[in-house]
């Protein structure tokens, strides 16, 4: 018998702690500020609407009718198809690594964050002390005990929610996360908004520049962040909709993961830009001048925003790294569980066996991060996998289904429990606009 979810929400909070991730946090506030502001949202909306819902639907619809992981889904339609799934389990094999090594720096700036311990040289602090960064990825200069803690502590909370299960342990970690990551980015966005400033901040983030739409670049950077956000393309999806009973609604999951996605991308643009606008103000200089996305703006520039903020420092300290903590590991979770599955099914493995597996080689690689070298092994990985892994499978697999598959088939199969049936539109942006698109995105992103 495979496990199930023990019901529809809980499947959803999956999804959605899967979708909601550093992502949301620390990538589209900068990525939608940079690329026109307020103007973004429509080349974005138009992102969510041809590629983000239409391939949730066709990746909830495999996982849910072939019972399978990414690999043996794919597999189950055609076996050709079946290396496509492995891809997208290396690809998400690879981000399982270095998704844990920002998590385990998370875990060591919440405890950082009651003292702001990182001192009047964050940066310095961050690359120096912290990370006792080398010169080069391949000068590892040796482990850096001071990570061993928070190393360990994330591990170990991996494995136990991984050995788990799906309903007793993935299920369970996302109630208790998400609530908690809600909470904590409300009072940011509170704290925020009724500071000075914020609204230099969130002028910043949503005036729009009607301009950016004639860029390519703006329409490929809608694209590339709704495949990282909503977490598609990735094995992920597929490997969870496989644990769902076959009645079903997918399409309207598919909206409401959507939804949820969107709206925490929004609510995360305005606390992080308020806080930005704040301390711009405070530092005499504009707000373009401290945005930034990525490591650079959880441990060097929010650490000096929170320091910033005229009282309850240690407070706000501790809910930013929470609601980053939080998001991550759900993210994180959900991950591992689409390389799990895939090994599971395929192999025939039982549960615990399968974690194993996967597990013991990823904690040995993990360890590269650990040393001085790994936030440039990170960038490095980072690059490759965001810029041409997700756009490249995604866009394969869509050719692969809605060309050489009857994606009919798929579209019957996904309205056949829904309240909302999705029309032949869906058959036909999956065929053509979506294909079009993905496929210019990649080609510009590879010259
Ligand atoms: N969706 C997650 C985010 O926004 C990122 C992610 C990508 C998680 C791929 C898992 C797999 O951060």
């Amino acid at each position: 018998m495979r496990e199930q979810w023990n019901s529809k929400l809980g499947f959803l909070l999956a999804a959605i702690g899967s979708a909601v991730g550093l992502g949301n946090i620390w990538r589209f506030p900068y990525v939608a500020a940079e690329n026109g502001g307020g103007a973004f949202m429509i080349p974005y909306f138009v992102a969510i609407l041809t590629a983000g819902i239409p391939i949730l639907i066709l990746e909830y619809t495999i996982g849910k009718t072939y019972r399978g992981s990414a690999p043996v889904s794919l597999g189950r339609i055609n076996p050709k198809f079946e290396l496509l799934g492995w891809a997208q389990v290396m690809v998400a094999f690879v981000i399982t690594v270095y998704y844990f090594a920002v998590i385990v720096w998370v875990v060591s700036y919440i405890g950082f964050a009651f003292s702001s311990a990182w001192g009047a040289d964050p940066a310095g602090f961050f690359f120096g002390e912290y990370l006792g960064l080398t010169d080069s990825p391949l000068h590892l200069g040796g482990i850096q005990t001071n990570l061993l803690i928070p190393f360990v502590i994330v591990w170990v909370i991996t494995f136990i929610v991984m050995y788990r299960g799906i309903s007793k342990g993935i299920e369970l970690a996302c109630k208790i996360a998400l609530p908690i990551l809600l909470v904590c980015m409300l009072i940011l966005v509170v704290r925020g908004i009724t500071l000075p400033g914020a609204a230099d901040g969130l002028d910043y983030l949503f005036s729009p520049d009607w301009s950016a739409l004639a860029d390519g670049k703006v329409w490929v950077a809608a694209y590339g962040q709704i495949f990282f956000s909503l977490s598609i393309a990735f094995a992920i999806m597929i490997a969870y909709s496989s644990y769902l009973p076959k009645k079903t609604d997918v399409v309207n999951s598919a909206f409401i993961t959507a939804t949820a996605n969107h709206g925490f991308e929004v609510l995360a643009g305005i606390g992080v830009f308020s806080i930005l606008g704040y301390m711009a103000l405070q530092q005499g200089v504009g707000v373009a001048d401290v945005a930034g996305a990525g490591v650079g703006l959880a441990f060097i520039t929010f650490p000096t925003a929170i320091d910033a903020l005229p009282g309850m420092n240690g407070f706000f300290g501790v809910c930013f790294f929470l609601a980053l903590f939080t998001a991550g590991i759900t993210s994180f979770i959900s991950i591992i569980q689409a390389v799990v599955s895939g090994m599971q099914d395929k192999f025939g493995m039982a549960h615990k066996k399968a974690v194993t597996v996967v597990l013991v080689p990823a904690f040995l690689l993990s360890i590269f991060f650990v040393t001085g070298a790994g936030l440039l092994i990170l960038d490095i990985v980072d690059e490759f996998i965001n810029k041409v892994g997700i756009t490249a499978c995604g866009l394969i697999e869509i050719v692969l289904i809605a060309w050489f598959f009857r994606p009919e088939e798929i579209r019957k199969a996904a309205n056949e429990f829904s309240n909302f049936s999705i029309g032949k539109w869906w058959t036909y942006t999956l065929k053509f606009l979506t294909v079009v698109i993905l496929g210019i995105s990649l080609i510009i992103t590879i010259v």
